[in-house]
Formats: C-alpha cells, sequence, structure tokens
C-alpha cells in the first residue's frame, strides 16, 4: 500500500507472519519492490525494517531488490525520460543488525554484480558476442587484477593440444572456437585441491548441419549461459575479496553449418583421446565440454561442477526454475543442492546408471556416440552420461576413483519463458533476458566452507 506526504512516498509491505517469513519470500518481495519502483518519482529510497526482521531476512530483501535492478541497454537508443543515475538506497534498522547489515550488502552487491556480468554475457547477441570476444573480455577483465590469471588457446593452440571436441564443433564457423581458462589466486593453495568450474559457451547453436527448425533457434544466443556464469562467478569471488583459488574453464564455439563444418556420421579424437562419433551436429554442448571436463583434471581439482544448456529435454522435465543435476558423488550433490537452495536457484537431482551409459557407449564405429540410442527417452539423462564419460580419474589412473563431478543442465533456467520482451516473467528477480543462473550458487558452495 502507498502513501503519499508532501515529501515522499510511503510504500507499506506486508510480509505475512513472522516466523513463516522465508528467505525466497523476502528475496522475491524485494524483488518485487525494485519493480514497482520508478526512478521518475525520485531515486532515493530508505528501506525501513520493523521490529520483526532477522538481519538475515533483510539481507535477502536486499539481494532481491539489487538483483531486480538490472537491464541491459547496449543496443538501443535510450528513451530520453530514462533516467540511467543508479539507486541511492539506504537500509535502516535497529542498531543491533548494524555490522550484519553494512557486511552483509556489500558482500551481495559484489556477488550482484558477477550475477549482472553473467546476464550481460547471455544477453549480448551472437554478432557481438563469439568465441573470441568472450576471450577479449576475459582478457580485459584481468587487466590490473594482480591475483587472476587469465589464459585463452586460440584456434591454434587446440590443433596443438588436440581439442577435436572444440574445434569439430567450431570449424564450421568464421568465428573460431576457443577455451578460456580462469584462475582466482593462482599462487593460493600449493598442492591443495581446489574446485574447478567449467562453463558451455556455444554463443550462437544452428544445430550445424544437424539443423534446428526456424521457430527453435532464436533462443540459442543464450546457449553460452554456463560460460557465462563461470565468468560472472570469477568476478563475484574476486570482487568479494576471496583468497582462495579457484579455477574456471569455458568452452567457446559458434555451431554453424557451412562447406567447413562437421556432419553427422564424422568420427573425431577429444583432448582425452577418446573418439565420438557424430550423431547429431546438434549435440555440441557434450562435444566442446569433453575437452573442459578432460582439461579440469590436469588441475586435480578437489571438484568439477559444469554447467550447460545442454538439453530441451530438461526444460521438459523441470521447467523454468529449476536446473537439472547429476552427480556421481554424494558429498558434493548435498553440498550443492544446500546451496542452490538456501540461494533460491533449486536443483533437482537425475540419474546417472548404465542404461544410459549404454544408450552412449553402444556406438559401432567410436568410443562413445554423441546420440542415445534411446532416442528421446530420458536424453537429458544420456547427455549427462555422455559428460561422465570423460570425467577424468583422479591423477588419470584408472585406477583412481573417478573427480567428483556434478553436473548442472540450466538449459531451462537460464532464461525464462518471458526472455524475449520486456514482459514480467514467472521469476521476480529478473524482467527479461538471461538470469545469472547458479553465479550466487556456486559462490555460495566455494566461499562457504
Ligand atoms: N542448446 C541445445 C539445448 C537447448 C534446447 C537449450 C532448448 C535450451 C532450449 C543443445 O545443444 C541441443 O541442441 N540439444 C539437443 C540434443 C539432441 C540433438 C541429442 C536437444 O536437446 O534436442
Ligand atoms: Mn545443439
Ligand atoms: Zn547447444
Amino acid at each position: 500500500m502507498v502513501v503519499w506526504t508532501p515529501g515522499c512516498r510511503v510504500m507499506l509491505i506486508g510480509m505475512g507472519e513472522k516466523d513463516s517469513l522465508g528467505h525466497r519470500m523476502a528475496r522475491n518481495t524485494g524483488a518485487r519492490t525494485m519493480a514497482s519502483l520508478s526512478k521518475k518519482k525520485g531515486i532515493s529510497v530508505c528501506v525501513r525494517f520493523t521490529s520483526g526482521w532477522t538481519g538475515e531476512r533483510m539481507l535477502d530483501f536486499a539481494e532481491g531488490m539489487m538483483l531486480r535492478d538490472y537491464e541491459f541497454l547496449e543496443h538501443q537508443e535510450i528513451d530520453e525520460s530514462h533516467i540511467s543515475e543508479p539507486w541511492s538506497i539506504d537500509f535502516q534498522a535497529s542498531p543491533r543488525h548494524q555490522e550484519t547489515l553494512s557486511g552483509g550488502l556489500s558482500l551481495i552487491h559484489s556477488v550482484v554484480g558477477g550475477v549482472h556480468l553473467a546476464r550481460d554475457l547471455g544477453n549480448e547477441p551472437a554478432n557481438v558476442l563469439y568465441p573470441m570476444e568472450y576471450a577479449r573480455r576475459a582478457e580485459e577483465w584481468a587487466v590490473g587484477k594482480d591475483n587472476v590469471s587469465v589464459e585463452v588457446y586460440d584456434w591454434e593452440k587446440l590443433q596443438e593440444l588436440g581439442m577435436g571436441g572444440l574445434i569439430n564443433v567450431g570449424k564450421g564457423s568464421d568465428r573460431k572456437p576457443c577455451m578460456v581458462l580462469f584462475t582466482l589466486n593462482p599462487e593460493a593453495d600449493e598442492g591443495i585441491q581446489r574446485p574447478c568450474i567449467v562453463g558451455k559457451g556455444i554463443t550462437f547453436d544452428t544445430g550445424g548441419i544437424s539443423i534446428k527448425p526456424t521457430g527453435g533457434m532464436w533462443d540459442m544466443k543464450y546457449d553460452m549461459c554456463g560460460a557465462a556464469t563461470v565468468f560472472g562467478l570469477m568476478e563475484a569471488l574476486y570482487s568479494t575479496g576471496f583468497s582462495k583459488r579457484v579455477n574456471g574453464i569455458a568452452c567457446l564455439a559458434e555451431n554453424m553449418p557451412g562447406s567447413g563444418a562437421y556432419r553427422p556420421g564424422d568420427v573425431f579424437k577429444t583432448y582425452s583421446g577418446k573418439t565420438v562419433e557424430v550423431f547429431s551436429t546438434d549435440a555440441e554442448g557434450r562435444n566442446v565440454l569433453s575437452d573442459g571436463l578432460w582439461k579440469a583434471g590436469e588441475m586435480d581439482p578437489e571438484y568439477i561442477v559444469d554447467l550447460a544448456t545442454l538439453t530441451g529435454a530438461v526444460v521438459t522435465a523441470l521447467g523454468n526454475q529449476i536446473s537439472g543435476m547429476w552427480a556421481n558423488e554424494e558429498g558434493i550433490a548435498k553440498r550443492i543442492k544446500a546451496a542452490a537452495r538456501r540461494s533460491g536457484e533449486p536443483v533437482w537431482r537425475m540419474p546417472l546408471n548404465s542404461q544410459f551409459r549404454k544408450y552412449m557407449t553402444e556406438s559401432a564405429f567410436a568410443d562413445i556416440r554423441n546420440g542415445s540410442i534411446g532416442g528421446r527417452a530420458g536424453s537429458s539423462n544420456s547427455a549427462a552420461s555422455f559428460l561422465e564419460f570423460f570425467v577424468p580419474h583422479r591423477g588419470f589412473d584408472e585406477e583412481a576413483e573417478k573427480i567428483p563431478w556434478v553436473h548442472l543442465d540450466i538449459a531451462g533456467t537460464a532464461w525464462g519463458p518471458g526472455a524475449k520482451a520486456r514482459s514480467e516473467g514467472a521469476n521476480p528477480l529478473f524482467q527479461y533476458g538471461t538470469s545469472g543462473v547458479h553465479v550466487r550458487t556456486l559462490h555460495r558452495l566455494i566461499t562457504e566452507d
């Protein structure tokens, strides 16, 4: 309810029963509050929390406000009446919350900066953001930051290393593929196993020779949202002053048809040495990730998390608010589930089993095929089994256990059904375009252990 006074507008927000106020309600209401404000009425806001609030819930509310305060106006004429000046927001609460609030708000502000960076990358059209442009932005980001390193494996380097997954997916495009390797705090934690996060970065997915239908193609500029989350996470960790080592790997390619493109039936060798028979050139995400996962093994990571807009089937199964999760180890699966839930970015565990493994490895012509003999049956699960095949054993020793690994299929959650226009989608945390999903989950996972 809004009350007008001569000097200011007062918006009263009812939060319901104080004992049932969870983080989700607080965060979403913060976002909806932000959405209902107009800068035309003034850019200075005071948020006054009444006595029933805990410090933690106040921070959730503020996080919702900050997440929602986002727009992407890079390529359009900006309306004269548009106010670009940032909001000035004061948060007021009882003095005993002072410490929680001032520390918490600046932390959240930094993490949300990473989410917004991930959204920017996702929202850029594919003619602007192609593989080497992502690499250029990553290198530019690293300039002047003495505790980050960014290395780029360009077209030549990919040949030298034999990264056949990236090469084959990307070779049909004039915009050549690359791998971008981020390391935060490269000097820290020598000899200690640390996380490695891998992202699918298909800057545009036409499907290649197995071309997609016209209607199903528009969204595919978002097919690099896994890689966008990796970059956004690096920014979030950096700007919150995280001091331990973390690795990130982005696998970038543009999947195009053309005379130089790979084709169904082709057999190629991946970085791991294992060969892939191409069933569909449109199952390209798993091909590029095969190289990324194998590369991740070289860092001897504590665990690997990959993020990918991998399958349409996960959207059918879980919708737009829950990411699919597959894991080869219970401990890391539980930790991610908890971090995701607390962040309001829920995941749902899906199966890895011998049936789905068999669906992929029954190729007559190669070690594995990138399409399932089960066809559409459980095709998000068979895709995950393909990835599992490329998760290295510890120290690349077949006798050792596989490195703990989690795969997140974000095809449904990286953008929403309202992603095309500026209409209110189902998720109040973003209005249109991409969500920057799992930057917060992974920041929480990595910093809170
Ligand atoms: N990028 C798509 C998956 C996708 C589809 C993401 C719809 C978001 C919305 C992926 O590369 C793809 O094309 N997957 C195929 C796999 C199939 C050819 C085995 C799919 O899901 O149909
Ligand atoms: Mn595809
Ligand atoms: Zn794709």
